[in-house]
């Protein structure tokens, strides 16, 4: 019998030392909460795609009364940047996500992010690495207010999956 290890390397850094144009799509992601439609859950989560030519789009997660109709703000991304610019690739994903739940009512919205980073859900993972096997690796940021995670692909996300048939 033989083992093997698989690991990911996962940086965990604070804003400062991001560069500009990071923090820049960091912050998009966190803007893009804002337009998050999570009356179910009230978990508000949103993603923010760097692409090729330095555009930045964004998602977030739309829910809807029956549940699993309801949509993950980085698929909403992705699959609004693949159908805008099916030839471009996706160079980089930001996500970022606050809820009320376990603020009181006088905390703003604002200091109810997350304070660990959250990582996409398997299908979100399997959707991006659609677009990562066609256009190159998807950098990833996954912010936290008290840290942020890098990790250098979606495949580090998602090992031992299925790519092709
Ligand atoms: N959600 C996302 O949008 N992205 C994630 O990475 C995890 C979960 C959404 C789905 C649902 O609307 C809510 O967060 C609670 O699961």
């Amino acid at each position: 019998m033989k083992t093997f290890n698989i690991t990911t390397l996962v940086k965990e850094v604070q804003p400062d030392e991001l560069d500009s144009a990071d923090r820049e799509l960091i912050e998009a992601a966190k803007q893009a909460t804002a337009r998050s439609y999570a009356p179910y859950s009230k978990f508000h989560v949103g993603a923010a795609i760097r692409m090729a030519d330095g555009r930045i789009v964004t998602g977030s997660n739309q829910e809807n009364a029956a549940y699993p109709s309801g949509t993950c703000a980085e698929r909403t991304a992705a699959y609004w940047a693949a159908s805008q610019y099916p030839d471009m690739a996706m160079k980089k994903i930001a996500v970022a996500a606050w809820t009320r739940q376990g603020h009181d009512d006088s905390t703003p919205d604002a200091d109810c992010f997350q304070a660990m980073p959250i990582s996409p859900c398997g299908a979100c993972r399997q959707a991006l690495l659609e677009y990562e096997t066609l256009h190159g690796p998807i950098e990833v940021l996954l912010y936290g207010a008290d840290k942020t995670y890098v990790l250098p692909s979606i495949k580090s996300l998602l090992p031992f999956s299925f790519t092709e048939f």
